[in-house]
């Protein structure tokens, strides 16, 4: 089963809304294998959001990262990558359509909420930044008839 990397960015819990988020990944039938809480260390954010340094958002993007704590979590199913970035919605806030969370939640691009791995190779990487192989919770639900 394919995993994915969520992270509700610091606004999530700072407007009270991580179980209105999270009831967003799970009511689509996506399973949670990991999760924590915690306020991120610079080094981490900037390994984490790379790809992105020298940009001219970077700075903002670490700043309101690392501006209070964030919810990491694992989500498993079939193309979980893909499915969850669909749920999220686009990354420019203008062309994230209602019914996404992106869309539903978010009024500027970089206070968009949420972050969601873009491809399997990242997923991997970004899961390793964050959580050692015990952290992962490996359970049946195999019988479950509605998904
Ligand atoms: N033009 C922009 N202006 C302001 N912030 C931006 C802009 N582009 C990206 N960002 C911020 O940087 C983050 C990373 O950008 P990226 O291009 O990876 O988009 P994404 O993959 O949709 O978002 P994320 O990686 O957080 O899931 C975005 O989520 C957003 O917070
Ligand atoms: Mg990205």
């Amino acid at each position: 089963m394919e995993r994915t990397l969520v992270m509700l960015k610091p606004g999530v819990l700072q407007r009270r809304i991580v179980g209105e988020v999270l009831s967003r990944f799970e009511r689509k039938g996506l399973k949670i294998a990991a999760l924590r809480l915690l306020v991120l260390d610079r080094a981490v954010v900037e390994a984490h959001y790379r790809e992105h340094a020298g940009k001219e958002f970077y700075e903002k993007l670490l700043e309101y990262t690392l501006s209070g704590p964030v919810i990491l979590l694992i989500l498993e199913g079939e193309d979980a990558v893909f499915m969850v970035r669909r749920l999220v919605g686009p990354t420019d806030v203008r062309e994230a359509p209602p019914g996404t969370i992106r869309g539903d939640y978010a009024y500027r691009t970089r206070l968009n909420i949420v972050h969601a791995s873009d491809s399997p190779a990242n997923a991997e990487r970004e899961i390793a930044l964050f959580f050692t192989p015990q952290d992962i919770v490996t359970w049946k639900d195999e019988n479950a008839p509605w998904f």
